[in-house]
């Protein structure tokens, strides 16, 4: 055997779960309910659809490598500059991107005790130290974070709202973190479901870039937009870090189907409108019922719950997934007696409550 790096052994795995098709041919059931991966229940935009469908005979032609006309829907769009953007082929690739550009082996990259995986993935694979902050309640603990701050310290990644626990941190408190954080330190804050928050808990990127050179925000088409199978997000920052961004990126790292989505989801806030309604009316519908049947949830700002049970999550886990239900345990971020549930469409919201009725 051929052995792999330490630094690949070292990682860990993000199991995506079975396609579908295959756990309805394997239970034999028609309806399987998919409330695994945050996805928009809504899907895309119809005129999403209908775009792609024009252009899809051009595939055959490489993408715009520069993204030009979406980064100009985008800096209207965030009242920024074209060369404060960067496109990645989803947000994870600009996650990446700012590991290659930053990360080197004697460095630290702070992150929560229970944050998205991604980035424990990407400080590994730049052989820096993971640190963990902690998370009272399941929040990050920004003054915890500022005290685990060393001279080494390169990276603070956080997401807000958080994955997989779905809490947030306010404005205020951010905005106060900014100050207090060293400037030779970048700050990435991931707000890949922030059209879930109330605007008031949102940051307005273009402040924040301006008053802070250290910060990068980054966002997503694969939530709220229903984009994720296209593979598209972007980051904000000041110009001198989207340079350095764009060094490792590939060229063609975006391709022309997203690129071309990405403007009309953009341009269709209805669409992204009622899905955060559909959301909202979820969220009190699944909170409710949970309450109902004792099980305890988390405050979320985002389109799913953190559900904490008194046994192991997997189990209710299996028996969810019998029922054609597909649900996400969480035992590889260290969360053994929790599942994260999707906020669904009415139908499925009440399929998984009454799959979780017979399942614990
Ligand atoms: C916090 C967070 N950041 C980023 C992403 C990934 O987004 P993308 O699909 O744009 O790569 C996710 C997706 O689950 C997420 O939860």
């Amino acid at each position: 055997m051929v052995n792999p790096s330490i630094r690949i052994s070292d990682l860990p795995i993000y199991s995506p779960g079975k396609p579908i098709e295959e756990l309805q041919r394997e239970l034999g059931i028609q309806k399987v309910v998919k409330l695994a991966s945050n996805e928009n229940p809504l899907g895309p935009s119809k005129k999403v659809t209908e775009r792609i469908r024009s252009i899809a005979d051009q595939v055959s032609l490489y993408p715009d490598g520069d993204c030009f006309y979406l980064k100009k829907q985008i800096s209207i769009h965030e009242n920024v500059l074209p060369n404060e953007l960067l496109i990645g082929n989803g947000s994870n690739e600009i996650l990446e991107l700012i590991a290659h550009a930053y990360l080197d082996k004697d460095d630290e990259a702070i992150m929560g005790e229970y944050c998205f995986i991604v980035y424990p993935i990407v400080a590994t694979l730049s052989r820096a130290t993971i640190v963990r902050s902690e998370m009272p309640e399941m929040t990050h603990d920004l003054d915890d974070i500022l005290n685990k701050i060393t001279n080494r310290t390169k990276i603070i990644f956080l997401a807000n709202p958080n994955n997989p626990t779905g809490t947030k941190v306010s404005t205020e408190k951010l905005k106060n973190f900014f100050e207090r954080v060293p400037a030779r330190i970048l700050i990435v804050i991931d707000e890949a479901y922030h059209q879930y928050m109330n605007p008031e808990d949102r940051l307005v990127s273009s402040e924040e870039i301006r008053g802070h050179p250290n910060l990068v925000l980054l966002k997503t088409f694969s939530k709220a937009y229903g984009l994720a199978g296209l593979r598209i997000g972007y980051g904000v920052a000041n110009k001198t870090i989207i340079d350095f961004l764009n060094r490792p990126r590939e060229p063609f790292n975006v391709n022309s189907l997203a690129q071309a989505a990405a403007i009309e989801a953009l341009a269709d806030q209805e669409h992204v409108t009622n899905s955060v309604e559909l959301n909202r009316k979820g969220m009190i519908y699944l909170k409710s019922e949970l309450n109902k049947i004792s099980i305890k949830t988390y405050p979320s700002y985002a389109n799913f719950l953190l559900l904490e049970f008194k046994s192991e999550g997997r189990i209710i886990y299996e028996e969810l997934l019998k029922k054609g239900v597909i649900t996400r345990p969480l035992e590889n971020y260290g969360l053994k007696n929790y599942l994260r549930v999707t906020i669904g469409t009415v139908e499925e919201n009440e399929i998984f409550i009454k799959s979780l009725r017979g399942s614990i």
